[in-house]
């Protein structure tokens, strides 16, 4: 911001003693002054050059102060205008500062009186500028701050998310490793940063929603009845409306409720299929059944990495997408995904993680 040391101002008069008067005056105040003879050469020295302050005749041949004036407002609203006038025209000086001048100086003037005009009109646009920029300073804060307290927000989510499975021995780590594999599967595609950080986050908190289900639905051995499975499918439902107020990004929170949509159209909450599945969701529900199936569960014992592979392959077009398949054992032979150890089996039942 200029001090009067270095605020730029320039002179706009036809007449070369009212430019030289004024030049030689300001200049002894420490002020940088230009001059132009008309509206055009002022536009081009403003075009060109940093100015502050403006003291600008209202009649000269051509365009006049006033036009001045309305160019400066529209193009250069940070520079302050004076008008210098003659008595006759007071009127048209006031009517400038209706358009935006900060003042007027009558002619033939007082030195003083110009040099005191400039130093407040500087004054009052330092202030402004000041002002604005100690706005500025404030709204970076604030939204530095939010992002700040979203990101907490969403750290106590993961959290919370491994808090739930952590008490649960055959879920434990799960979350982890989904998000594992996703993201494995997500650089096999050569997917770009930002989404492969979208799916990330969706994987860490896709089954947030968990926490409200019933615990003796979740860890339930034996067989599910159908009311029990509607509760769990409530799980991806659940979770968007969780993260919802938190998550501020669409394409997360869609990746989080359609990861147990399936590629024919038969899985839930909303029975999309193909290319209606956001892909990230896609790369989430064969990352989460192959954990799932190489992870022990109450229900049954872990499969071999080979036995999940030729699962994977068998749903390949129908519960899964065939290219997300397909990225998953490409990225899972240079990776080698560490499944859970074996487990004595338990009763069979669908796959609900
Ligand atoms: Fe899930």
């Amino acid at each position: 911001m200029p001090d009067k040391e270095i605020a730029n101002i320039l002179i706009v008069d036809d007449e070369a003693s009212v430019r030289d008067v004024l030049k030689r005056a300001l200049a002894e105040e420490g002020y940088n002054c230009a001059v132009a003879v008309d509206v055009e050469s002022a536009l081009h020295i403003l075009s060109s050059s940093p100015v502050d302050l403006v003291l600008s005749d209202i009649m000269m041949p051509g365009k006049s102060g006033v036009d001045l004036l309305k160019e400066i407002s529209a193009r250069w609203p940070d520079i302050v205008t004076i008008m210098l006038t003659a008595v006759a025209n007071t009127r048209t000086a006031i009517e400038a500062m209706k358009l935006g001048a900060y003042d007027y100086v009558m002619k033939p003037f007082n030195l003083d009186e110009v040099r005191l005009g400039a130093e407040r009109a500087l004054e009052k646009r330092n202030l402004i500028l000041a002002n604005r920029e100690y706005r500025e300073f404030l709204e970076l804060k604030v939204e530095e701050q939010t992002v700040e307290l979203r990101e907490t927000f969403i750290g106590s989510m993961k959290a919370l998310a491994e808090a739930l499975e952590a008490k649960d021995t055959y879920t434990n780590g799960h979350t982890h490793r989904v998000t594992e594999i996703a993201v494995a599967m997500a650089r096999e595609k050569g997917l770009p940063e930002e989404e492969i950080a979208r799916i990330r986050l969706a994987g860490q908190v896709h089954d947030i929603g968990k926490i409200g289900i019933p615990e003796e639905v979740l860890r339930k051995t034996g067989k599910l009845t159908d009311a029990e499975f509607d509760l769990i499918r409530e799980h991806v439902v659940l979770s968007e409306r969780i993260l919802k107020p938190i998550i501020k990004d669409e394409e997360v929170l869609a990746m989080v409720r359609f990861h147990h949509e399936r590629y024919d159209g038969r899985g839930y909450p909303d029975g999309l299929a193909g290319e209606d599945i956001p892909f990230g969701a896609r790369l989430l529900a064969v990352a989460d059944a192959y954990d799932a199936m190489t992870s022990n569960r109450p229900y049954r014992p872990a499969m071999t990495p080979e036995k999940a592979r030729s699962q994977l392959l068998a749903g390949r077009g129908s519960q899964f997408d065939p290219e997300a398949v397909d990225i998953l054992i490409e990225a899972e032979e240079k990776m080698s995904f560490c499944p859970i150890s074996a487990a004595p089996a338990g009763e069979k039942r669908p796959q609900s993680g």
